[in-house]
């Protein structure tokens, strides 16, 4: 599999702080495949949906993460850049993180994460915070190879295990 990882932030896109979240999905995403470009965005819409149709429609990446700007903030619009770019829905990879991380902390009902496909790429956004992303990738990293199997129209078992 191949990733890209977008760090969506004004004040790491700034040099203001440094960016952990993405090192840490790069390094979980290792035993799962490599990670080919990590961008890192300020919360602007236009450049969030620019580095998504880049990663998506040149890259060609199996699969895309964000991390941030999922939240209420005023800044927060990585969920509306994804939505905007997307071809098909993918609700259900979101949904299971906002059920399973429920079960760690209310505070998840807080993120307004989406998952979406555009052409053969899955788009992820994760929260910004090392310990969410942690939890949230943890839980779809099990599922994560058989998703872009079946994404690829290379179905080999639907039935199987894990
Ligand atoms: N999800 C998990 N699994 N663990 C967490 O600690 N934190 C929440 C939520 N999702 C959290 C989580 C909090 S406190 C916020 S504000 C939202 O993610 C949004 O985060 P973001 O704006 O950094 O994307």
């Amino acid at each position: 599999m191949t990733f890209a990882i977008v760090c969506v932030s004004d004040r790491c896109s700034k040099g203001m702080c440094e960016d952990k979240s993405g090192p840490l999905i790069k390094e979980m995403l290792t035993p799962f495949g490599k990670t080919a470009e990590y961008i890192i965005v300020p919360d602007e819409e236009q450049e969030i949906k620019k580095a998504l149709v880049y990663l998506c429609d040149d890259v060609k990446v199996n699969v895309v993460f964000t991390t941030g700007g999922t939240g209420f903030s005023p800044r927060d619009v990585t969920p509306e850049a994804t939505k905007a770019v997307m071809h098909r829905d993918a609700p259900g990879i979101a949904q299971a993180v906002l059920v399973k991380s429920l079960e760690i902390t209310p505070k998840a009902m807080l993120s307004r994460a989406a998952s979406v496909i555009r052409n053969n790429t899955l788009i992820i956004n994760l929260p910004g915070s090392p310990k969410a992303v942690r939890e949230a990738l943890g839980f779809i990293l099990p599922v994560l190879p058989h998703a872009v199997e079946v994404l690829s129209g290379n179905t080999l078992n639907c039935g199987g295990s894990y």
